[in-house]
């Protein structure tokens, strides 16, 4: 069974085939950033704009990619939610319009689900029950993942993402669109010991997470850092004359805090499972930081887990995950009306 899934929920147009759910027979993603980069954040009108030029030949692309024609696709997948309203309806209409012409079912994918089934892309399904793990630049949720497909939210965070949350430090101290990676660049440089940051977690029990104040907690930090003792400071301007190795502590402390947290949310999600989990899987762009990785990697090997973290390339957004999440709806014969709106909200928000 072949699915082309669609993603352009951000700043990624992105077409893959995958056959059966799992087998990845082709997977283009064409980025943006270069495009975002002058302006430190995603234009939403610059996003959809560029998707609009980029979808067609992404779709060809994949389809090449695959061997495979348009006739020989089961169905039509799209990231219909969250995300840019504007980019979110040009992947959605592409979808719509080549399932319309082509008498081929169309599903409405939910991008937060999909992130989770980059996780189980190219292997077998993981031990059932899973902890679900999805670390974005919008959401930072934990989900009971259960045999029959379904999810049980819980936890998610009250107010920043951890990759928002990433790029908002990393464009704090000089660094480039989007922050996430260039953060860890320059992090493993850095000493993780040497600025203590907050680490919130909200009550005992809690399995949410809240990033706000560390973002606050690391402005002021960078403010200390520069000797800058005015809080209403530019804090881009007072960084700037910093040192490498200074802004490298700073970053390396920054990805400490963030990691730390949602391991200890994790320990703490395994802890609380009735019946246990027996399997991590994880997605989302933050997942493909190394150290948040290898904390995880540790978590599933002292609790004896079934571990399935996917390559970076299929943690950051790609559409693979799109049509690897419209398998199980399509075998259980669902398919969406070509009416279903794209909305800019997950269900799981
Ligand atoms: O999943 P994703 O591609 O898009 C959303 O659905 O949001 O995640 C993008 C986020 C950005 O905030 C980016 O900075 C972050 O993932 N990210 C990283 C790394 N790679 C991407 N954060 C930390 N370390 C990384 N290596
Ligand atoms: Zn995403």
């Amino acid at each position: 069974m072949l699915i082309l899934g669609i993603e352009s929920s951000c700043d990624e147009t992105a077409a893959a085939v995958v056959e059966d759910g799992r087998r990845v027979r082709s997977s283009v993603v064409a980025s943006q950033h270069e495009l975002h980069r002058t302006y430190r954040g995603v234009v939403p009108e610059i996003a959809s704009r560029a998707h609009l030029e980029r979808i067609l030949p992404a779709i060809h692309g994949a389809l090449e990619e695959a061997g495979c024609g348009l006739s020989g696709l089961d169905a039509v997948a799209a990231g219909v939610r969250p995300g840019l309203i504007g980019s979110l309806l040009v992947g959605t209409s592409a979808a719509k319009g080549l399932a319309w012409a082509l008498d081929r079912p169309f599903l409405g994918i939910d991008h937060v689900e999909a992130h989770l089934f980059a996780g189980v892309l190219e292997s077998d399904p993981p031990a059932w029950p899973a902890l679900g793990l999805v670390v974005s630049g919008g959401h930072t949720s934990l989900f009971r993942w259960s045999e029959d497909g379904s999810l049980e939210r819980l936890g998610r965070t009250i107010d920043d993402a951890a990759g928002e949350a990433f790029d908002k430090a990393a464009s704090m101290i000089g660094l480039e669109h989007p922050g996430g990676p260039a953060l860890e660049r320059l992090a493993a440089d850095g000493d993780p010991n040497s600025i203590p940051l907050p680490r919130p977690m909200l009550g005992a029990e809690s399995l949410d997470f809240s990033f706000s104040g560390l973002k606050t907690a690391f402005r002021n930090a960078v403010l200390a850092a520069a000797g800058e003792p005015d809080p209403s400071t530019d804090v881009r301007r007072a960084a700037a004359p910093l040192t490498r190795e200074a802004k490298a502590n700073l970053a390396a402390s920054f990805q400490s805090a963030v990691v730390g947290t949602i391991a200890v949310k994790c320990r703490r999600a395994i802890e609380q499972a009735d019946p246990p989990f027996r399997a991590i899987v994880l997605g989302g762009g933050v997942v493909a930081n190394a150290s948040l990785r290898a904390a995880l990697a540790t978590i599933a090997q002292e609790r004896h887990l079934d571990l399935r973290l996917p390559p970076s390339a299929w943690c950051v957004d790609n559409a693979a995950m799109i049509a690897a999440a419209a398998h199980p709806r399509l075998l259980r014969g669902e398919r969406d009306p070509l009416d279903l709106p794209a909305q800019p909200v997950s269900r799981w928000s």
